[in-house]
């Protein structure tokens, strides 16, 4: 993920520096839903401002060591709309198929979740001259193995075609072979490292590419 969305370290405005070399489950639901993880229910859609709480929740679950700030989300989904926009943003929901008319209060300790639906994604791209930058992707842990992160990063590919971008480039922690196993198998490849760009933790990025020209974007 992009360590701050509003100053995006750019290939040719920085480099990588070098050449390439080389969360538990949540605990189940209380109450009547959602049970198990149904994927096949989880729906795509643009993220909105009043989505930002909720995606909170899950990105300071997800990243604990460098969450976005409000304000970063804010900032980003400034960008969103409008006939100049250069961000496109989407989350997951999953419907929580409860009663009609309770509260819709978040029950403790289910980050992200209403009472009729939940968030359980999310991912933002921004698009500048031709060149994509996968901002942000995470998926609720619960639903890790479902191929919802396929379904993310598949959206966030087909607006980076919407966007004409030739290629589309993003940071991932050295250590997250998990998200690295997700982009590889839709083509990214290994381009260098950014060293010490997750902070504060001082962990190295991985910098990945995918040239869009003649992809098929299938996951
Ligand atoms: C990285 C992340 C988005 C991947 O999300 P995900 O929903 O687990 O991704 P997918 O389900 O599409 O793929 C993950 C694995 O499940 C497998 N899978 C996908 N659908 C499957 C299915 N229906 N049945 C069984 N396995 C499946 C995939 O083959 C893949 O296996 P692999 O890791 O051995 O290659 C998620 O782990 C996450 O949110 N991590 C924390 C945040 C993060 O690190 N984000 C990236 C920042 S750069």
């Amino acid at each position: 993920m992009t360590r701050d969305p509003a100053h995006p370290a750019r290939p040719g405005t920085g480099g990588p520096d070098t050449g390439p070399e080389a969360v538990g489950p949540r605990p189940g639901p209380v109450g009547p839903a959602p049970g198990p993880a149904a994927p096949g229910a989880v729906v795509l859609r643009e993220m909105r401002w009043w989505d930002i709480e909720p995606v909170l929740a899950l990105e300071r679950e997800l990243f604990p060591e460098d969450a976005w700030s409000p304000g970063m989300f804010w900032s980003e989904l400034a960008h969103a709309r409008g006939p100049g926009a250069s961000r496109r943003y989407v989350v997951a929901e999953l419907p929580c198929g409860r009663p009609e008319g309770e509260p819709p209060e978040e029950p403790p300790g289910e980050p992200g979740r209403t009472a009729r639906r939940r968030i359980v994604g999310y991912a933002g791209l921004a698009a500048s001259g031709g060149l994509g930058d996968v901002q942000t992707i995470a998926a609720a842990p619960d639903l890790w193995g479902t191929g919802l992160g396929a379904r993310l990063l598949t959206e966030l590919l087909q607006h980076a075609t919407a966007f004409e971008c030739e290629e589309v480039l993003l940071e991932v922690r050295v250590d997250n072979k998990r998200a690295q196993r997700l982009y590889e198998r839709f083509g990214f490849e290994p381009i260098g490292f950014r060293r010490g760009y997750y902070q504060p933790g001082n962990v190295d990025a991985l910098v990945m590419r995918l040239r869009m020209q003649g992809t098929e974007i299938n996951g």
